[in-house]
């Protein structure tokens, strides 16, 4: 397993030859731009969303706070999906009305620390466990979550957001481990966790003020280049810790 030491830079299986069945988690502005995006890229992949809030028939609903709702995905996926070529979680949560990331330690709550674990970081691993049966063996297949640079240990310089930060950082260790038991369990498995970039979506409207626009992408943007980062990602680099240029990003 490598130590995410390399920059990204070349395709190593390209969307267009990807097949079979993928799933994403989360109906938001990147999980649906993530969705068209795969269909025009990916035309041989038949792409299944789940969400709390299904608008399409085919739509699943999940809630990843709810166990019930964890099982009747797997036995969904089991029974109509497997196996299921590329998994991609976008569920993710920062703010809402009884969610405020946090700016000093007085701010900090039991109820706000407990929402955002639950979302950020038991969700993930969760997901992973109701799935990962739905995964196979012998065929390449990517397990790809969406984690914050703001997550990284390392490259907090500037505090605040408690919550956030803890939480994705719990989720990269979550899913490190998980890649590692993986590793021999489903040796051609790549699992990521992805940085997308300040994105104009709901998550990041009320604290992008300051974010020069050439930093700032549209949903659109981010879900090309979070799909150009995958298709240059090999199980050789599970358990790694990207950026959307395919830096990798410190833990
Ligand atoms: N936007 C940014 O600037 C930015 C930057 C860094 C990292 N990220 C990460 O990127 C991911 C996607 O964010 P986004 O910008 O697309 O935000 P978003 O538009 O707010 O979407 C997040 C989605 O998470 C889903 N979600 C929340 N709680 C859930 C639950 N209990 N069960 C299932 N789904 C749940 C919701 O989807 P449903 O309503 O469909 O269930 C929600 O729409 C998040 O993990 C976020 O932390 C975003």
């Amino acid at each position: 397993m490598r130590h995410c030491p390399r920059d990204w830079t070349t395709v190593v299986s390209p969307l267009s030859s990807w097949q079979g069945q993928a799933l994403i988690v989360g109906g938001g502005g990147i999980g649906r731009a993530l969705r068209s995006e795969l269909a025009r890229r990916a035309p041989g992949l038949q792409v299944h969303l789940a969400t709390r809030a299904p608008r399409a028939a085919d739509d699943w609903p999940l809630d990843l706070c709810d166990d019930q709702s964890l099982t009747r995905l797997r036995e969904h996926a089991l029974a109509a999906w497997a196996p299921l070529r590329l998994v991609i979680n976008t569920a993710g949560v920062l703010h809402g009305p009884l969610l405020q990331p946090e700016k000093r330690l007085s701010a900090i709550s039991r109820a706000q620390l407990e929402q955002s674990f639950a979302v950020n970081a038991f969700g993930p691993i969760l997901l992973a466990q109701a799935l990962g049966e739905a995964l196979e063996r012998t065929e390449p297949s990517h397990w790809v979550s969406l984690s914050a640079r703001v997550g990284s240990i390392g490259d907090n310089q500037l505090g605040g957001w408690y919550s956030y930060r803890a939480a994705k950082a719990a989720q990269n260790q979550l899913l490190r481990t998980l890649a590692l038991e993986w590793r021999r369990r489903l040796p051609n498995c790549c699992v990521s966790l992805l940085h997308p970039g300040t994105t104009a979506t709901e998550l990041s409207a009320p604290f992008r003020g300051a974010v020069a626009p050439d930093r700032l992408f549209t949903p659109e943007q981010s879900a090309g280049y979070l799909l150009d980062v995958l298709e240059g990602l090999s199980a050789a680099d599970s358990g790694c810790f990207w950026a959307w240029d395919g830096k990798a990003i410190p833990w």
